[in-house]
């Protein structure tokens, strides 16, 4: 995102390579920070073309006029959801939200893996809290679907509390929400996906969203650190809640994919490419254990059309990507677009959803 975004306003490919190169050099936080402001002040050029219609995707209740998206993390604020729905993306998650802002962790704390293209981060929840991203949402809405992400304060004596404040706050502005138990920087946070604690999450969750005008989907977003077992509890609460979907998956705190590498011992979550083999297992192994008809957004490691479509192949009904944009490339929103209304084509169909979950099983694998 960061380079693409300022590649992306000049023409000469000399002139993006500079452009490229100086991004690069840039301290990471510096350069999210110059892409936000550069989106902000309209410098992004929106799409050039209209989506196919091969690419609308419908699961609930909503619309997309394409099944890509910004995965949450990237817009914490809620600053830049309109630019964002303008360049190409169907759908856009803002947040994580907290009640209250808080700083993150020190920095350092967002860490680039050039020679893999990964990313490691530690930010910890660095957000302006509910009010002030609420009042950009009700005020600007984005022509992509928008999603608020939301999460608990590191200090909160009642992380539950936490979680049905954002719904109670976000409900009538958000598309969707995101629950976000995933993120490990946060400590405790990841607890919440122990059966008993999910159970009570969902409950009073899903209790708050039905106290509310308008009935809003609830997503859950997981991390790809479960277990078979952890899965199958998992899905059993969530298939006797009235939940919407799931979001698979948030970072690793594995290291395995990138043994040796010297930013390996930071800690924090790594996402990227070196995420998307075991991102893909574990959405295909969750489709498995909830069944086709279950909304599952797909994220972790796309960083290519191919992966793009293997996503879609193991069960997503849509993707999610951060990470690829890092390094680059906002001209491969458009190639993924054109590969997967391709494969669309090629199996002589007529919408995306022909695609979704045709390798499953190829994908769920035996390992564990
Ligand atoms: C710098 C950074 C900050 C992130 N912050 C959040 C966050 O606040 N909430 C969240 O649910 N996920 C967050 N994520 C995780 C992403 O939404 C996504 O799940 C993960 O990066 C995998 O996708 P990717 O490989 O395409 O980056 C963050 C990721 C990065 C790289």
């Amino acid at each position: 995102m960061i380079l693409s975004v300022f590649s992306s306003l000049f023409a000469n490919r000399a002139v993006q390579d500079l452009t490229r190169d100086a991004l690069l050099a840039m301290e990471p936080e510096v350069a999210h920070r110059a892409t936000i402001t550069a989106l902000r002040l309209g410098l992004v050029p929106p799409a050039q073309k209209a989506d196919e219609k091969e690419l609308k995707t419908f699961f609930a209740g909503l619309e997309f006029s394409n099944p890509l998206g910004m995965a949450a993390g990237f817009d914490k604020n809620a600053k830049v959801h309109v630019p964002l729905g303008a360049i190409g993306l169907g759908m856009v998650e803002v947040g994580t939200l907290t009640p209250r802002a808080q700083e993150g962790n020190p920095k350092p704390r967002l860490f680039r893996l050039m020679g893999v293209k990964g990313v490691i981060n530690r930010m910890g929840f660095n957000n302006e809290g509910h009010q002030a991203a609420f009042a950009r949402l009700k005020a600007f809405r984005s022509r992509a679907i928008t999603g608020v992400n939301i999460g608990a304060n590191k200090d909160s004596a009642d992380f539950v509390a936490d979680y049905v404040l954002g719904v109670k706050c976000f409900a009538g502005v958000a598309d969707y929400l995101a629950i976000n138990i995933s993120s490990p920087n946060t400590p405790g946070l990841r607890d919440l996906q122990s059966a008993e604690m999910l159970r009570r999450l969902l409950g009073e969750v899903l209790a708050e969203r039905g106290r509310q005008k308008i009935r809003v989907p609830v997503f859950l977003k997981l991390a790809p650190d479960l277990s078979l077992k952890q899965m199958d509890e998992i899905a059993a609460v969530i298939l006797a809640s009235d939940l919407d979907g799931l979001i698979i998956s948030n970072t690793t705190i594995s290291r395995d994919m990138i043994a040796g590498d010297p930013l390996a011992v930071e800690a924090g979550g790594l996402s990227g490419q070196p995420l998307f083999e075991l991102s893909t297992r574990r959405l295909a192994q969750m489709r498995l254990r909830c069944g086709p008809d279950l909304p599952i957004i797909g994220v972790g490691g796309v960083h290519s059309p191919a992966s793009a479509l293997a996503k879609f192949e193991a069960g997503a009904n849509a993707i999610q990507l951060y990470s690829a944009l890092v390094f680059g490339g906002l001209e491969m929103l458009q190639d993924i677009k054109n590969v997967l209304v391709e494969a669309v084509r090629q199996k002589g169909q007529t919408s995306i959803s022909a695609l979704v979950g045709t390798k499953t099983k190829e994908w769920a694998g035996e390992k564990p």
